[in-house]
């Protein structure tokens, strides 16, 4: 058994890592921080978790040494921390933005503030499993991808790198509110929030760098847009994605690029079914599971490929990769704990 702990786990980051840990196997949850609820249960805070765990929650300085730490602080914090961190756990994964970005440059141009740490950049290894296996298996420290990000690049990366595609990508992403976090604003606000279809970023959405920086070696030219919409849902992120098929591009040649590459993913299925209900993904049916679901349609009118992908931000977008990446770090099944297959109808 290995000794986990969660820096930040009254977040909903954290909340689902913990859930997520307390029923693994080879996991016991040690330490779960949160400033605001220190030495009170868990429970109040994850009420889902009731008898789960006995836990209360710890306050981060009195953090121990532990065989794993998922840090779960929003932006911008861990970069200050992750020196102390280090000396606290073998194995760090983050969850937040500040080592998804190997370079420091493209970190301050896309957060529009200094990286107090870029040293540690290099340290990290970018934590999406179906493109870095290998090398997260024999690493120190991953950092997650952001939600948007994941859930575009496992939808692109079969496309660029078998050259499907034209440079020109752009992605229209709806998001939920569970993405915002648990602070509350204005604009999360029941009355401001509930019913939305609120354009909240048509431009400059900040995962396009992570987009960018992994399937840039596959292309050097890519230009990705995204414009992002908040939608009335808790969890769950869908894209659609609007590309250019190169002109001999066939249908068969795209089934084949997803094959190639995802064929003996297990959290990756291709949907595309010529009749049911859910004939494209559906954030709403993978809602608790670690699936990243991706279809596709080539519109032969207009010569554009619909790239269609659904996560639940929450889980295959943060905190099941995280665990993802732990059973890999830790040389344990790679689906361990991550076996829950939603629920239907929901
Ligand atoms: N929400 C998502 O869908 C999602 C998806 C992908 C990635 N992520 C990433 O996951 C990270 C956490 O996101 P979240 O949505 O879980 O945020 P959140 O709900 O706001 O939770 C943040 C957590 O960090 C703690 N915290 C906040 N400021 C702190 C500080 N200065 N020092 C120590 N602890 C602090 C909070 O607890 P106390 O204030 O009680 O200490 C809380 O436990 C973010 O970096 C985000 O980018 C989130």
């Amino acid at each position: 058994m290995i000794k986990a702990s969660i820096y930040g786990a009254s977040g909903y980051a954290g909340g689902e890592i913990l859930r997520l840990l307390l029923s693994h196997p080879k996991v016991v949850v040690a330490q779960a921080t949160s400033r605001q609820f220190a030495n009170e249960p868990i429970s109040l805070i994850h009420p889902n978790l009731r008898k789960k765990t006995a836990l209360n929650f710890s306050h981060p300085d009195d953090l121990k040494k532990c065989d794993i730490l998922f840090v779960a602080l929003p932006n911008g914090k861990s970069m200050y921390l992750m020196s102390k961190l280090k000396k606290l756990a073998e194995k760090i994964i983050d969850l937040g933005a500040d080592f998804r970005l190997h370079k420091q440059s493209a970190f301050e141009h896309w957060y529009g503030y200094k990286h107090e740490n870029p040293k540690l950049l290099s340290d990290f290894i970018y934590g999406i499993a179906e493109l870095h296996r290998e090398k997260i298996k024999k690493s120190a420290c991953v950092a997650c991808a952001g939600c948007e990000a994941t859930v575009s690049i496992l939808a692109l990366y079969p496309l660029v790198k078998h050259n499907i595609i034209e440079e020109k990508i752009i992605i229209d992403a709806k998001m939920s509110s569970s993405q915002a976090g648990l602070k509350p604003s204005l604009s999360s606000h029941h009355p401001e929030r509930a019913g939305v279809v609120r354009s909240y970023m048509p431009t400059g959405h900040r995962h396009t760098a992570e987009i960018i920086q992994e399937l840039s070696p596959f292309n050097k030219n890519l230009d990705v847009a995204i414009s992002a919409t908040a939608l009335d849902m808790v969890r769950g992120l869908l894209v659609t994605i609007h590309a250019i098929p190169k002109q001999e591009v066939t249908e068969k040649d795209i089934w084949k690029a997803y094959r190639n590459e995802y064929q003996n993913e297990p959290f990756i299925r291709i949907v595309k079914e010529r009749q049911g209900i859910y004939r494209y993904p559906e954030p709403k049916i993978l809602q608790g599971t670690n699936f990243c679901d991706i279809g596709f349609e080539k519109d032969k009118i207009t010569n554009r490929l619909v790239i269609i992908a659904a996560i639940d931000n929450l889980v295959k977008g943060t905190a099941g990769q995280a665990v993802q990446a732990m059973n890999l770090m830790f040389g344990f099944p790679e689906t361990m704990g991550l076996e829950f297959t939603g629920l239907h109808p929901i």
